[in-house]
């Protein structure tokens, strides 16, 4: 498995960083004993499971911790449990002025956030080298850039790992994964542990009964039969196909690529009848990701459902649990995991109805809802981003959420487009910007961003993101 000269004379699968990595590995292997801190998300999750399969296997003594927000709180208590090196997966960019403040430590940062203003000596990230951040390169694809320079050509088995944390970060917009992010896909097809599919876009090809699948894809919102049961059983019914088995009803993975073929063939044909424009049928098909090693019809053989599987974890302050089927437990952590997601589902789908019920507020270039307590606060964000699309949620205005966080704080969540980005929105700067001003703080990426404020700065904070929104745009 040693493959030292790899490690010493190859580029690496993103040869802009590969400098940045070599130094961030040569640090981590010098290290007496690294903590490796990562955040609650599922990019997070991959980041520390790649980032911790490589610092095992280089023999560098670790330990794990995570966290939901990297502020100062979070800082302090990294600096005091006296790690000499401190590896940060997944955030640590945006908050490198607070932890360039303290000596006690040296920070290793495997990151792509919009970093703050301020430098440090060993820090891999996209965006440094022009690399899009939001895009193109996860926390779960540097972190795996890092295990390359670490372990070299034996880590490509990792390469799947960095694609599920690609794709819960919603890198795959345009119909799949592009710019370093594919160099990372072809790694993992050349080591075996990843295939390549052009397949139906809609959530849940692996374990959702075909009605369900056809039902809940409320994303592609094709009239008749999107949110709707008995238009999704009868189109299926009306098909020339036998797709139930034993009485119940099959699922994608269980067809035939020519069962799959009409079926797709029938819903393109439908979408186009009933008026869906033409740019949304094309992105009913593109390509998807199957990590080949994982058993068919799991939530762990596609890599969305995978990436939803750990944010049902993560979330939820069981990040060890995510991590744990990350590194390969099937057993205990699994069927714990399988669980939590049922809880995610619903949390979702209830929070979702909210959003839907009550509506949303339109400013003039903003739109928002505070769901105060009904909403988690971590996953606020996600309903936001799935309210998008549903009735009376506008598709032109960034939308931006609100939700209780305790301890007199409000959590804010914003989610954009990426025609508003090639407009000139940046989420990131809004909320870094508008948190500022009411005494919070905040950051993220161009198209999907967050912030922490006090509970008595809502109103307030949503008059300084208008009017930033507004001169962005
Ligand atoms: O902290 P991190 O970078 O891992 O989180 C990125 C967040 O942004 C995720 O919750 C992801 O779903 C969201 N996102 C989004 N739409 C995009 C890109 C990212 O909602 N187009
Ligand atoms: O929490 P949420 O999913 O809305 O986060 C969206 C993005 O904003 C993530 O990349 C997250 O890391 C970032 N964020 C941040 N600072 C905050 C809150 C969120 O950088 N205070
Ligand atoms: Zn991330």
């Amino acid at each position: 498995m040693n493959a030292d000269a790899d490690v010493e004379t190859g580029t690496g699968p993103v040869p802009a960083l590969h400098d940045r990595a070599v130094a961030c590995a040569d640090r981590l292997r010098a290290a007496d004993r690294v903590l490796l801190a990562s955040h609650i998300d599922a990019d997070g999750l991959t980041s520390a499971a790649v980032a911790s399969s490589a610092l095992e296997r280089a023999g560098v003594p670790f330990e794990t911790t995570f966290e939901k927000q990297l502020d100062r709180a979070a800082i302090e208590r990294i600096a005091r449990s006296s790690f000499d090196t401190v590896l940060f997966t997944d955030f640590g960019s945006g908050q490198l002025d607070v932890i360039t403040e303290f000596d006690g430590f040296t920070p290793v940062i495997a990151d792509h956030h919009q970093p703050a203003d301020a430098e440090t000596e060993y820090h891999l990230n996209p965006l440094l080298e022009g690399i899009d951040g939001a895009s193109e390169l996860s926390g779960a694809g540097a972190s795996y850039v890092l295990a390359r320079a670490l372990g070299g050509e034996a880590n490509r088995d990792l390469a799947g790992l960095a694609v599920v944390g690609a794709v819960g970060d919603m890198q795959d917009g345009d119909g799949g994964l592009s710019g370093a992010n594919e160099a990372l896909v072809a790694e993992g097809v050349a080591a075996g542990v990843l295939s390549e599919e052009t397949d139906i876009l809609l959530y849940g090809r692996q374990t959702r009964p075909l009605p369900k699948l056809l039902e809940y894809a409320s994303e592609a919102r094709i009239p008749g039969i999107s949110n709707d049961e008995s238009g999704a059983v009868s189109f299926l019914t009306d098909l020339d196909l036998d797709l139930k088995s034993g009485g119940e009803w099959r699922r994608w993975v269980d067809l035939t690529g020519d069962e799959r073929r009409t079926l797709v063939n029938a819903l393109l044909r439908h979408a186009i009848s009933r008026g869906v424009p033409a740019d949304r049928v094309n992105a009913l098909v593109g390509t998807t990701y199957v990590l080949t090693d994982e058993e068919p019809g799991t939530e762990l053989r596609d890599v969305s459902e995978f990436s939803t599987l750990l944010n049902a974890t993560a979330r939820y302050e069981r990040a060890d649990v995510g991590l744990a089927v990350c590194l390969g437990d099937r057993g205990p952590a699994l069927d714990r995991a399988r669980h939590l997601l049922r809880n995610h589902r619903r949390n979702l789908s209830e929070g979702l109805q909210w959003v839907k019920t009550e509506g949303v507020t339109a400013e003039e270039n903003v739109q928002w809802f505070d769901a105060e307590s009904r909403i988690r606060e971590t996953i606020v964000g996600i309903v936001a981003g799935m309210a998008v699309g549903s009735s009376g949620v506008r598709h032109d205005l960034p939308i931006v959420a609100f939700a209780d966080a305790g301890d007199g704080e409000i959590k804010v969540s914003a989610r954009g487009s990426h025609a508003l980005v090639r407009r000139g929105l940046d989420l990131s700067a809004v909320m870094r910007e508008a948190s500022c001003a009411v005494g919070g703080d905040g950051g993220g990426h161009d198209v999907a961003a967050g912030a922490t404020i006090p509970a008595d700065a809502r109103d307030e904070f949503v008059d300084h993101a208008d009017r930033i929104v507004g001169e962005q745009l």
